[in-house]
């Protein structure tokens, strides 16, 4: 079944108000709704109220206090014949929460229990019109045993307690804010809080809690520092205010995704709540700042105004995630950031557009909305909406958003809400831009210079590639999208520019003319990644080792020194580089090197940024057809080069970095970020050196970065050191979940030879379950993108990939679909190895009841 977007229609019925009625038990869990329906009088007057349901049966219905017996079912879905305009519809259900293995709706966890409701898992708890264009305020009564859950939350406030019999209690909460369903959040358990508070602007108290399993409060600091800064960062940023005095967050071991925004009522993955130095790297602080900002910032963007229907996902995602960028900029490092973020959408979303699943922002149909938790939708989405505010500058920016959220304020809007109201409040014609919402691919830019007498002239053009989207809809014929470049034109001779331009490609075709240059200048475009496209642009090494080492945009300088490297790839893979080009190449990348490890001027976070090799993912997106294993090989090729040739540079900067003391700020988190590079590219050109200093790394370790540093270069070498190490680290690690779940990682994304049966046996490690979504993705994912061992040539990482598709399916469809895109890529690997990718979908698709969330991207990825 696809559902489509042109085919949005208005809900017949509204529901102002529900009541919930919770009788709790792990195992039984009985509901009572009370829903008050009336009549929309947008809607298209049918008398029939469609209630959606998923594996529910009603225990009762009444209506209007009588119970009747002719309500039909449509599938899962109830339905009920009304006359007139309002009614009351009670419902009773019965779930059993601990049976819940797909974690969503009402589920147990660790004796707890939770729900997740986004998009449609509150008709697993209720029969409700499941659709965010429903918005009704929840009043929600719980009770259960005092001693299993003596924490009962919901959403809102808490307005009653009191004892009940047989050793139960209860609770009455009311949430004043009109949400939609997918926003309801329960939470019931042994839990204790880290307690706070936040003053706003405006002068509302806020009471704040991090609610955790008992053990783990003394790990939640940093969350509560990261709300606390959110909470001032949305009022200075986006003249966002909180608007209840409470707001609970609370960390659950099983979770399918990062976190969920319920109103009042985040709940976390616990990989995105606790920390301290000895078990969270540098790297999970920062996550846990991004989505800790991210859910709070969606009070604005996604609750108090949230989204039509679910194609309009971006609305609150994009913006949302934009949002978290520039929080986790402005409290760190914004080029460091900058340059994360472009990272991480080069990893995930090109691939996705340039592949089977590809999909415009806004997509046009979908059959499980699951599979459209993307990158796309988020982190495109969000480079969408960055490019707005570039065109427009931050104050007429602001200006956009400010009239959005008080023009929508207590609605649910569209994507055209939003560009519209940007548009008006930002003075921006909008009109052509329009376009990124509705079509899918990546801009390809090319970019020919030509210099005569005193001018240069840029002579671009843009094109939109076609997705095919097999299986799906497709989009043969695209038209140009308006590309704003940064730019900076370098003079070679004094090494400086006359400022920074803007400009806005928005031809197919277009010529850009710069007088007054009488030598060629060494242009600097897309600065500060100003537009999510790909650039082609031919120029002598020479110029992009000048501008790695002396652009002032950090940004500019990073995207330098990786094209210097990628085209250095891509020619020795395709075999076009003789010895002598390949060693003159090889010396040039040393140059850039060598000007960025001994740069006064850099702080070791960026240096460390500048120093990563372009990821396997997104050189292999370079080829129409790639060959994963000789690009793996040639990338390891540079790496060990790199290490043997500047051995004595790398190792007096593992040494200078290891004398740095633990701390937190930004010179220690750089010191860590070196540290564990310079034995990577140790590891690589010069083993034994590496074995050494890891060792000593893995000892001395203070804390997690430099400890998980040293067990990742250990675990890719051979030896008995090696799994010395592991079974320390295990050990010494046992029972805390999150650092197990490294240990697998680890493993799993190694470069040692063995890997593939090293994965084979941690699946029968007695810490390995499929019932958590942590554990599966710390084994799993990390062995997916772990192109040596998950693109094997006898295929057998291939059919890892597809048994765990196959055996998870049945127990959690949401995560199991996840793992489909890495087979969906075949089309574009090389013949031998594509042919094996493809068996593995076909096996998958042969499966007799697949869910709707793998089946869809299995038809997609198969065509
Ligand atoms: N809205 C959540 C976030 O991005 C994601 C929840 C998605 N959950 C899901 N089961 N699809 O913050
Ligand atoms: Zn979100």
């Amino acid at each position: 079944l696809i559902i489509r977007r042109q085919d949005y229609l208005p809900p017949a019925w509204l529901v102002p108000e529900i009541a919930l009625d919770f009788a709790l038990g792990l195992d039984a869990t009985h509901v009572t709704a009370k829903l008050n329906v009336r009549r929309n009088p947008d809607g298209n007057g049918a008398s029939v109220l469609r209630l959606n349901g998923d594996q529910l049966a009603p225990v009762a219905v009444r209506i209007d206090g009588q119970a009747v017996n002719d309500w039909r079912l449509d599938g899962p879905d109830l339905l009920l014949d009304l006359p007139g305009e309002a009614h009351q519809v009670t419902i009773e259900t019965q779930l059993n929460p601990a049976a819940n293995s797909q974690l969503m709706g009402l589920y147990a966890s660790h004796g707890m229990l939770c729900t997740q409701c986004e998009a449609e898992g509150f008709r697993r708890i209720t029969f409700f019109p499941d659709r965010p264009d429903v918005l009704s305020t929840y009043r929600v009564r719980m009770s259960g045993d005092k001693a299993a859950f003596p924490i009962l939350l919901s959403n809102g406030n808490c307005e009653a307690t009191g004892e009940g019999p047989d050793g139960t209690h209860w609770a009455e909460w009311y949430d004043p804010w009109p949400k939609p369903c997918y926003l309801f959040a329960l939470v019931a358990g042994d839990l204790v809080a880290n307690h706070d508070s936040f003053t706003t602007r405006s002068g509302r108290e806020v009471a704040l809690n991090i609610w955790v399993r008992k053990g783990d409060e003394g790990r939640t600091q940093h969350a509560m520092d990261s709300l606390k800064h959110s909470f001032r960062w949305d009022e200075e940023a986006f003249g966002r205010e909180y608007d209840l005095d409470l707001f609970n967050v609370v960390a659950v071991s099983d979770f399918n995704m990062g976190a969920m925004e319920n109103k009042g009522l985040n709940v976390f993955n616990t990989r995105y709540v606790l920390a301290d130095p000895d078990t969270a790297t540098d790297g999970d602080y920062d996550a846990i700042e991004g989505v800790i900002g991210h859910e709070y910032f969606h009070n604005w963007s996604g609750n108090r105004v949230t989204c039509r229907d679910w194609f309009q996902l971006s609305l609150k995602e994009g913006f949302t995630v934009l949002r978290d960028q520039m929080f986790s900029a402005d409290m760190g490092s914004p080029a460091v950031k900058r340059i994360e973020d472009v990272r991480v959408l080069r990893a995930a979303q090109f691939p996705e557009d340039s592949g089977p699943l590809a999909h415009p922002i806004r997509p046009d149909s979908y059959q499980e909305i699951s599979n459209f938790y993307t990158a796309t939708v988020y982190n495109k989405g969000a480079e969408v909406i960055r490019m707005m505010r570039t065109m427009a500058g931050p104050e007429r920016f602001r200006a956009g958003t400010d009239l959005y959220f008080d023009r929508h304020d207590g609605e649910a809007a569209t994507c055209e809400d939003f560009v519209k109201a940007i548009e008006d409040g930002a003075k921006l014609d909008l009109t052509q831009f329009r376009r990124w919402y509705s079509q899918a691919g990546t801009p390809q830019v090319s970019i020919v210079a030509d210099h005569r007498d005193d001018t240069l002239v840029l002579n671009m053009t843009q094109v939109v590639p076609a997705t095919l989207n097999h299986g799906g809809e497709g989009q043969p014929e695209k038209q140009p999208v308006p590309i704003p470049l940064k730019l900076a034109l370098f003079d070679r001779e004094t090494g400086t520019h006359r400022g920074e331009q803007l400009i806005v490609l928005d031809q197919a075709e277009q010529r850009f003319v710069f007088e007054g240059h009488s030598r060629p200048p060494i242009v600097s475009i897309n600065r500060g990644f100003s537009a999510p496209v790909a650039i082609e642009f031919e120029r002598p090494a020479k110029d992009l080792v000048f501008l790695a080492a002396k652009d002032d945009d950090a940004f500019a300088r990073y995207e330098a020194m990786q094209s210097l490297v990628v085209r250095h790839l891509i020619a020795v893979v395709g075999g076009n580089l003789d010895e002598r080009a390949r060693n003159a190449e090889r010396g040039a990348i040393a140059e850039a090197f060598g000007a960025v490890l001994f740069d006064p001027t850099l702080d070791d976070l960026m240096r460390g940024e500048l120093l990563i090799l372009p990821a396997e993912g997104y050189l292999a997106e370079q080829f129409l057809v790639a060959d994963p294993a000789a690009i793996h090989a040639e990338r390891e090729a540079l790496k060990a080069w790199l290490g043997d040739a500047m051995k004595d540079d790398w190792q007096d900067l593992h040494d200078r970095v290891s004398a740095a003391p633990y701390s937190r700020d930004a010179a220690a988190r750089g010191a860590r970020k070196l540290k564990t590079q310079a034995l990577a590219y140790l590891a690589a050109g010069a083993p034994a050196e590496a074995k050494t200093r890891a060792i000593v790394q893995y000892r001395k370790a203070d804390n997690m970065t430099d400890r998980q540093g040293a067990l990742m270069v250990l675990a890719g070498l051979d030896g008995a050191e090696r799994e010395e190490a592991l079974a320390d680290f295990h050990a010494r690690y046992a029972g805390n979940a999150l650092v197990i779940d490294k240990w697998f990682s680890l493993q799993a994304g190694s470069l040692h030879p063995k890997v593939l049966e090293h994965v084979r046996q941690l699946a029968e490690h007695p810490d390995f379950t499929m019932n958590n979504p942590n554990r599966v993705r710390a084994l799993y994912m990390a062995f997916a993108v772990n192109a040596k061992g998950f693109h094997a040539a006898s295929g057998e990482g291939y059919k890892i990939i597809g048994d765990l598709i196959r055996r998870l399916d049945p127990i959690n469809p949401q995560t199991a679909a996840r793992f489909v895109p890495s087979l969906g890529r075949w089309r574009r690997i090389e013949p031998k190895r594509a042919a094996q990718m493809r068996a593995e979908l076909e096996r998958i698709a042969a499966e007799p009841s697949l869910s709707r969330d793998v089946l869809e991207q299995v038809t997609k990825s198969l065509g």
